[in-house]
């Protein structure tokens, strides 16, 4: 995800920013820039790939003396990761970097093009820029031009703003995105996470969402709904790794807490006046297409398994869910009324891009669920949609998964609408449901803390079976999954009304059962399921909103009248509970063993 690092001081500038922008590599990103104002001139520079193109391209470029520099790491979300679309934009006589994503932009640029602003970028951020400019006509001065411009924006936005109009000051505001302000005496640090400040200052403030301002070497002004606030400075620790997890004992876990920011970045644009709209499909996608069949593998398989139930159900659409590997050697029978969709968090996964190519080479219509642009996978599908969960560090997929199922029930409802399956009363409740998604996902600190109790109970045994219904049964998958990776625990997944067809001879009091109970799906059914377990004695934990007397130990889950909104809140109970579990094994959570993050071989 993208990175920001300002700077005003006397320090070499582009020493500090290019450093700076390093420490938030970790992120992920596809391009860099940077801007250095000195006596009321700018340079600018950028560079697709690495930040060591970018070094390359600013050899020869010094910057010492008092002065002012902003830089970015970029990872693309509107446009490609080309020179052109890097940050930082700029006008006439202004330089602007920005993470997060404006939502009303399409409204502003063609509110600027009609007064003749030419732009040269397809990113949201341009507009930013040239609104700036196009403010400070009728403003007294720059501040308010610029507090003019932040009130227009919609989304989510972490900004910094230099312009030769105001060349001893930055221009910031924060909103949804994260941006921290570090001070010495005499000169100040931005950054979008601690990472960048540490080692640099001592005390930071980390602004609020709806802060704005414009600060200079020797005062910061902050507003919040246009009221001056006082910036509020913290004791930074001064731990690197500890600034790259947050505080977080490991990525893993760090990243199942950033699941509910994460999703809203999957959402942010796609639901508009009610309905869904994905910019990135054509509309003849969907021409002539009667089928879909979804191909990948391990955690993105099991996503591909939700959206199966998904899409029948809603999208009214007959849909096939294979393996990738399976897939490839099958001689499987491809008809040109079926949307193929690969899903794969890396986008260079062996098995599911020999998938995509035999299915374009079968001249099938090709759809890419894919984290990582520019991938391997998203250049050779004809259409991607983009999951937004950011760089994931932990091998064990989490929030890649989470932003997976929640890009497919995207899709199911936008395909429910274009194929006229559902009315608009299910439709609206689906929409209102997904909105509503990331505030569900927040973790729980009080379930995490009776996970991390359960979780000693559950480190011996001769193994675990997780289950669940319907939508709940790739859950019950995915939560195996977990548990086998970073705790070398054997753990299957299977549908809970599978076990009396065999796997129920295995249970005894030393086989744990995982078991998924949700309210809105199959209550009584799968309870009947737990049922045959208990009676042979196996140890029952069950996630479920009802208690459940039989079980051994009961995790509860909130009452909800939808079942995706269980079905993320059991994904987070099993997530921690594999980690807890891992974690009094002492094992590696982050790289667990013989497993890589992205599996470029067959
Ligand atoms: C599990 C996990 C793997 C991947 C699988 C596919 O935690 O991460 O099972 O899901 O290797 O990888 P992608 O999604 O990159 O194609």
């Amino acid at each position: 995800m993208c990175g920001i690092v300002g700077y005003i001081g006397k320090k070499e500038k582009k020493k500090l920013i290019l450093e700076g922008l390093g420490e938030l590599e970790y992120r992920g990103y596809d391009s860099a820039g940077i801007a250095v104002m000195k006596d009321g001139k700018i340079d600018a520079f950028k560079a697709t790939g690495k930040l060591s193109n970018l070094k390359e391209k600013t050899k020869n470029f010094t910057s010492n003396g008092e002065g002012i520099a902003i830089g970015h790491t970029r990872w693309a979300t509107h446009g490609k990761p080309t020179e052109i679309n890097a940050h930082p934009h700029f006008g006439k006589h202004s330089y602007i970097v920005h993470n997060g994503i404006i939502e009303n932009y399409r409204e502003i640029k063609e509110m600027l093009t009609k007064k003749g602003v030419v732009f040269l970028s397809q990113t949201d951020t341009e507009v930013v820029v040239y609104l700036f400019e196009h403010n400070l006509e009728n403003s007294k001065n720059a501040f308010e031009a610029f507090e003019k411009t932040v009130i227009s924006l919609k989304g989510a936005y972490a900004i910094l703003l230099i312009t030769t109009i105001e060349p001893n000051s930055i221009f910031f505001a924060k909103n949804a995105a994260p941006l921290i302000i570090g001070k010495n005496s005499d000169e100040v640090f931005f950054g979008s996470s601690d990472a960048p400040l540490i080692g640099h200052v001592k005390e930071v403030c980390y602004l609020e969402d709806g802060q704005y301002g414009i600060l200079d070497k020797n005062e910061i002004k902050l507003y919040l709904n246009a009221k001056k606030v006082l910036p509020i400075f913290k004791d930074l620790p001064q731990d690197r790794s500890f600034a790259q997890k947050e505080g977080f004992r490991f990525f893993m876990e760090k990243e199942i807490y950033e699941q509910s920011s994460v999703l809203g970045e999957t959402l942010m644009g796609r639901i508009k006046d009610n309905e869904i709209s994905l910019e990135e499909i054509d509309e003849h996608l969907l021409d002539g297409i009667n089928a879909v069949k979804i191909c990948a593998c391990g955690t993105s398989y099991h996503a591909g398994l939700t959206a199966g139930y998904l899409f029948e159900r809603f999208a009214k659409i007959r849909t096939d869910v294979v393996i990738a590997s399976e897939f490839r050697y099958k001689d499987p029978l491809l008809t040109k009324d079926t949307l193929f969709i690969v899903i794969s968090q890396s986008g260079e996964t062996a098995d599911t891009l020999e998938a995509l190519k035999i299915a374009k080479n079968a001249g099938l219509k090709t759809l890419a669920i894919c984290n990582v642009d520019n991938s391997s996978i998203v250049r050779l599908a004809d259409t991607t949609i983009l999951t937004r969960a950011g760089i994931e560090k932990g091998v064990a997929s989490t929030k890649a998964f989470a932003t997976q199922v929640a890009t497919l029930w995207l899709l199911s409802i936008f395909i429910a609408q274009k194929r006229k399956t559902a009315d608009k009363k299910s439709l609206k409740l689906e929409i209102d449901t997904l909105l509503k998604i990331p505030t569900s996902l927040h973790v729980d600190n009080a379930v995490h803390e009776k996970i991390k109790r359960l979780s000693k109970r559950y480190l011996h045994g001769h193994g675990f079976f997780f289950i669940g219904r319907d939508i709940f049964y790739p859950l019950a998958l995915e939560g195996a999954l977990k548990l086998k990776e970073i705790s070398y625990l054997h753990a299957e997944g299977y549908p809970a009304g599978e076990m009396k067809h065999g796997p129920i001879a295995l249970v005894d009091s030393k086989l744990f059962t995982v078991a998924l109970l949700p309210k809105t799906m199959l209550y009584d059914k799968t309870k009947s399921n737990i049922e045959e377990l208990s009676a042979r004695d196996a140890t029952i934990l069950v996630i479920s909103p009802e208690q459940f007397e039989l079980a051994d130990d009961f995790i509860k889950t909130k009452n909800s009248s939808h079942a995706m909104n269980e079905f993320f809140e059991m994904m987070i109970i099993l997530q921690l509970l594999a980690l807890e579990i891992a974690v009094r094994l002492g094992n590696d959570v982050d790289m667990p063993r013989n497993l890589a993050k992205s599996v470029t071989v067959e």
